[in-house]
């Protein structure tokens, strides 16, 4: 397995609304299988293809994994989840706020209000059909992944004002750590 590197906004294939899959394949799996060590390896707990440069319809998740500090990162798998072609069949009215952050915005965090509860209907690692009920921070993960699978990054949610204040820190954040962000793509 790959740690692939992630796109940073502003990059046009975060923007990009991403394909569909066919029919899943083992090179969609193999994708899958990266995205994972991808995620475990940089802190993340949901990734999606257009974050490491593929635009697919597909995402992954560990929401329930070991994340304290001192835990390698292939010890962190507690309850991997890959979904291809995912689709929110129902939503609840009631909203859940999370304080969400974002691989490809790094270092910047922002108060965004989602449904609390989705069903959402996808393919898995094999390509089987399934349906899933989602609450909580899957709910709130599963939906800010799917966004990346139509361009939209948890910063759109925010008020313009906001946006640009995010925007303009990222910017900040990237010259800052423009040597550490380049180095981590080598070392990990
Ligand atoms: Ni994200």
């Amino acid at each position: 397995m790959t740690v692939l590197k992630i796109y940073v906004a502003p990059h046009p294939v975060l923007k990009k609304k991403a394909e569909p899959v066919a029919k899943v394949t083992d090179k969609d799996r193999k994708l899958m299988d990266d995205m994972l060590e991808t995620m475990y390896a940089t802190d993340g707990i949901g990734l999606a293809a257009p974050q490491v440069g593929v635009s697919k319809r597909i995402l992954v998740l560990d929401v329930e994994q070991k994340r304290d500090d001192d835990i390698p990162p292939q010890e962190r798998r507690v309850k991997p989840l890959c979904f291809v072609n995912p689709e929110i069949i129902w939503e609840s009215e009631d909203r859940r706020v999370y304080n969400e952050g974002c691989l490809s915005v790094p270092g910047q965090y922002a108060e965004v209000a989602r449904p609390d509860k989705v069903r959402v209907k996808y393919l898995d690692y094999d390509g089987k059909e399934r349906e899933i009920e989602a609450d909580k921070l899957l709910a709130t993960c599963l939906q800010h992944e799917m966004d990346h699978l139509d361009g939209i990054l948890f910063v759109d949610h925010l008020s313009t004002l906001k946006r640009d204040i995010v925007m303009r820190k990222l910017k900040k954040y990237k010259k800052e750590n423009e040597e550490e962000m380049a180095e981590s793509h080598v070392l990990l």
